[in-house]
């Protein structure tokens, strides 16, 4: 499938710099087109990978609990299309909520998405918004009339995790700034746990996450018309314990060579390319990250087995 020009000079950017880089990277964004969207659903089914089961039984266990906190005539703010089913379980779990916006890149999924809710909530007022959350969004396009009593900005699923810390702290603080004097955000954090469950979390054994790391290398084959070798590569998960998270790797099983824009990046084999971190946090370490962004966690909410957690973070007191 071809990509537009503009995004394809932007991917190609970033390959090369990754590729430039010491030790080499490419970001973790690059996994989510059609093909890897639909690995990571798969990787959502896997019995390994347990967050987005842990998430949901969060979310089944503790609604009535976190609809309370939300209260009546909220307007809750999603980062992400709202497609999902948590989304669903909160607006059926809350006071007549004012309104609802999910933002979200991708002008297609936004689409679908708004257009199911609607009709499936007809009570509440659905407001898309296309817009990247990773940047800076123009507050005038949430601004209700009259004003929601509360607004409440919703990030399920344990994306934080992707970012460093620094990224995590300037993203947890713009998600304040949306939230308002008042607001809150409802954000979901992955908890610590032992190594070999994490790792075996990330490398599945029928394969799905190694497919879905090597589709980056596919892409670029495809998209950018990359010379290099699939076969050459092979999936990693390993766990940086100074770090506290588990990182996705692809590693050259043997010498060999990308080329890509008349560059040719060697790898001999052994040598890896970072592609993801998933950074795990206790109740405490997330606690203080989110007062570096000026917030305070009021509550905390874990699933059953204790796997996963949501934070209910508002403005710290000045
Ligand atoms: C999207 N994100 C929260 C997933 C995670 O667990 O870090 C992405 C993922 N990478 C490998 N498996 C899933």
């Amino acid at each position: 499938m071809s990509i537009g020009k503009k995004a394809r000079a932007a991917f190609l950017a970033d390959v090369i710099d990754g590729l430039s880089a010491k030790p080499r990277t490419l970001p973790c964004k690059y996994f989510y087109d059609a093909r890897g969207s639909e690995l990571f659903e798969a990787i959502c089914e896997c019995p390994e990978y347990y967050l987005t089961r842990a998430d949901l039984a969060l979310h089944e266990q503790h609604l009535g609990e976190i609809g309370e906190r939300v209260g009546p005539g909220a307007h809750v703010i999603e980062f992400g299309s709202g497609a999902g089913i948590k989304t669903r379980k909160l607006l059926a779990g809350l006071e007549r909520p004012r309104a609802y916006t999910p933002i979200e890149i991708s002008a297609a999924a936004l689409k679908v998405s708004a257009r199911q809710l609607a009709s499936d909530f007809p009570d509440i007022e659905i407001r898309p918004l296309q817009a990247d959350y990773t940047r800076d969004i123009d507050a005038e396009r949430l601004q209700l009339d009259p004003p929601s009593r509360r607004r409440v900005v919703y990030f399920p699923g344990s994306t934080i995790g992707n970012f460093d810390h620094a990224e995590a702290i300037e993203f947890l603080r713009r998600m304040g700034r949306i939230a308002r004097a008042g607001g809150a955000i409802l954000i979901g954090v992955d908890l610590m746990k032992p190594e070999s469950q994490l790792v075996a979390a990330y490398d599945d054994a029928a394969g799905i996450t190694a497919d879905f790391n090597l589709n980056l290398l596919v892409r670029m084959r495809n998209e950018l018309d990359a010379e290099l070798d699939v076969d050459a590569f092979a999936h990693e998960a390993r766990f940086n314990r100074e770090e506290n998270r588990i990182e996705m790797h692809l590693v050259a099983t043997r010498d060999t060579v990308i080329g890509l824009d008349g560059q040719r990046f060697e790898f001999a084999a052994g040598d890896g390319i970072h592609t993801e971190s998933s950074h795990k946090y206790s109740v405490d370490d997330f606690r203080a990250l989110a007062a570096r962004a000026g917030l305070a966690s009021r509550h905390v909410w874990k699933d059953p087995a204790g796997l996963f957690s949501m934070h209910w973070l508002e403005q710290a007191e000045p």
